[in-house]
């Protein structure tokens, strides 16, 4: 039976199918559960898992805002996304589809992986890698990317995932921050058909950076590489030698609130956040959440088309469905190469049962027309996902009727990297409305308050607040404990709600709907970029004296970088020169950060204290009424 749409409402209900086999049939009275009795919620969960010690404590909220779940509780995450299906009959379970851009295909059993990320385990412990030690890893989206991650956490160690698409200055800055003695990278990897030369970069940023004593390569694409003597080693040489395949690599025994990973992110400042995620809360978030969202079933073909350097790669392509004991597709690429058909193509061939995307990747699918996805058969998949920013109710439409051809649900899901897997979401069971992300998932309390943290009324937009601790919330920032409290915990810091940086509202149905960042971040593509960065790179050019970056509405892109630039004295406007620093940014952050235009500016709207009014830039731009000036300067 397909869904079915209320003409009042805009509301789309799910099939009888979906509801039957849905792994939670009752929204209300869990969630109702799960808020009364958040520990013993979470308890029950955390025992899925296999422990080597059972946790003494549930929640310790002695030292809020870090608190501890499951303390006392000994667990590796890798022994249960791997180890402990070894034992079972899903070791011959395909643990891992892979699909490169070039059409080549690799595949990993559950027995596989466990040899791969072993083998990997023992290259970084003969280079000295252990707890307490992070492992940057630098990757274009190949399976040796979840198994440097995984080899990391086997050994008990953290690892730092540098998005592949970021570039020199933002790679050495993470590097050093997290004071990696080693650096895992590949030559290259496939983007549209060339070459991303992801060691060229690494060589330059490692230049600035001293922390670096090994690199090791992975060879994807095979063109001419500089490999530094002593420094850098190939990762088909490595796996060679007898260190890397002495029968295994035991897995360490990790405390629950041991660090698993830090993750960096765009605030509000220059510097970006290193976000600290550990073991055991994490574990339990992660499996819990996809287990019940994306009601994952033995049987399923899990694809999350996210990149594993993000956060969403992190939960859901790497450690959620792997300790679900799911077969994950990963997929390398651009979404429409050679042609649009690239996706409908893999989903038909491998038979997809759940696809996990972007509006953004929605939006750039639909443009090409249904042509394309119209002749493939698409009938394997059950249920659609979205995450990154909020979509829109024409894509929505489109995601639903052409690729879920009115059968399957979208799970539209919001989170962050802070809060580790997903927070506001449907589950299948929930009826829709195209554009909101529904309501909270189990023990999560939201709110949508003023700045003294009094409730909007309904339909009335106000700023997103999580009321009460979850499992797999970020622990700190790493070196930088009092910029964790002063960003998420300040504000309202008397009633102990984390600030989300988002402004929702909610409507009579109580479901949430998120408008979008209420600070200096802006979300290209869906990925996070703060005005900061792109402005400290635009500074760093020998010919700007002062910068300013926003955020405009993009059709493809939901927001696209505009900057505004003042030259140094004498300097020269022109159009070569405003290409000039678009190149120069790019080259700094990465190709998400080029912004779509440079504007020369003689001022640009400050406050007193000279903070750049940003909002004000934004409606002069786009024409709109400016608002309260009464702190402008000028
Ligand atoms: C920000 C977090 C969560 C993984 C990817 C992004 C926006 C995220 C949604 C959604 C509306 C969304 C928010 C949030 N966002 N999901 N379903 N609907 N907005 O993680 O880079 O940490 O960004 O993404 O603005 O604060 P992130």
């Amino acid at each position: 039976m397909a869904g079915t749409k209320t003409n009042n409402k805009d509301m789309y209900y799910p099939s009888k199918e979906i509801i039957e086999q849905a792994n939670v049939q009752d929204y209300e009275k869990r969630y109702k559960y799960s808020i009364e009795q958040r520990e013993k919620f979470w308890e029950k969960e955390a025992e899925n898992l296999d422990w080597y010690e059972t946790w003494q404590t549930v929640l310790d909220d002695s030292e809020k805002p870090f608190y501890k779940w499951f303390k006392g509780g000994k667990l590796n995450i890798v022994h249960n996304a791997i180890d402990r299906h070894l034992k079972t009959w899903r070791r011959n379970k395909l643990a891992l589809i892979w699909e490169g851009e070039p059409g080549d295909l690799r595949t990993f059993s559950y027995h596989a992986l466990n040899r791969e990320v072993s083998k990997f385990s023992n290259i970084l412990k003969s280079m000295g890698v252990k707890k307490g030690d992070t492992v940057t890893i630098y990757m274009p989206q190949i399976p040796e990317l979840a198994f440097a991650m995984l080899a990391c956490a086997k050994l008990g160690a953290a690892h730092s995932v540098v998005y592949g698409g970021f570039s020199v200055e933002a790679l050495a800055e993470r590097v050093f921050d997290a004071r990696s003695k080693v650096l895992v990278t590949a030559d290259g990897g496939y983007r549209r058909g060339k070459v991303n030369d992801l060691k060229g970069i690494v060589d330059e940023a490692l230049k600035r950076s001293p922390t670096i004593e090994s690199c090791i390569v992975v060879k994807r694409t095979g063109h001419e590489v500089y490999m530094e003597s002593g420094r850098d080693f190939w990762y088909h040489d490595l796996i060679e030698l007898p260190i890397a395949c002495n029968g295994g690599c035991e897995t360490e025994k990790t405390d629950a609130e041991d660090p698993l990973f830090i993750l960096y992110t765009s605030g509000t400042t220059g510097k970006p956040k290193g976000l600290v995620h550990t073991h055991g809360g994490y574990a339990v978030y992660t499996s819990t959440t996809h287990r019940y969202v994306f009601d994952i079933k033995e049987e399923d073909r899990w694809w999350c088309a996210a990149d594993p350097g993000w956060i969403t790669g992190h939960s859901y392509i790497v450690y959620g469905p792997l300790i679900n004991g799911a077969t994950v597709m990963m997929y390398e690429g651009a979404p429409n190469y050679p042609y649009p058909n690239r996706w409908w193509k893999m989903i038909e061939k491998y038979g997809i049962t759940i696809l996990y995307t972007s509006p953004t990747a929605v939006r750039g699918l639909m443009r090409f027309g249904d042509e394309w996805p119209k002749r493939y058969d698409l009938s394997t998949l059950r249920l659609l996902g979205s995450v990154g920013e909020p979509i829109n109710p024409e894509a929505w439409r489109w995601y639903y009727e052409v690729i879920g051809q009115k059968r399957c649900p979208i799970m539209d899901t919001w989170w962050q990297t802070e809060t580790g897997g997903f927070m506001i979401t449907p589950l299948p069971i929930t009826p829709l409305k195209p554009g909101s992300a529904t309501k909270p998932f189990f023990g999560n309390e939201i709110g949508i308050v003023d700045d003294q943290g009094k409730e909007v009324s309904t339909g009335e937009e106000g700023k997103l607040v999580i009321k009460a601790p979850w499992p797999g919330m970020a622990r700190t920032i790493h070196g930088d404990p009092d910029r964790y409290v002063q960003t998420y915990w300040a504000d309202y810091k008397k009633q102990g709600w984390y600030k989300a940086g988002d402004s929702a509202r909610i409507d009579e149905d109580g479901y949430v709907w998120i408008i979008g960042r209420i600070d200096d971040v802006i979300k290209v593509s869906g990925y996070r970029l703060g005005t900061a960065e792109i402005e400290s790179a635009l500074v760093s050019h020998s010919v700007v004296s002062e910068a300013a970056a926003i955020g405009l509405p993009h059709k493809l892109k939901g927001n696209a970088i505009h900057a505004f630039v003042i030259l140094k004295d004498g300097v020269q406007q022109s159009s070569q020169l405003g290409e000039e620093l678009r190149e120069h940014v790019k080259q700094e952050v990465g190709p998400i950060a080029r912004p779509e235009d440079v504007t020369f500016v003689d001022s640009l709207p400050k406050t007193r204290s000279g903070k750049i009014m940003r909002r004000v830039l934004k409606a002069r731009t786009l024409g709109e009424e400016v608002g309260d000036l009464s702190t402008l300067e000028q």
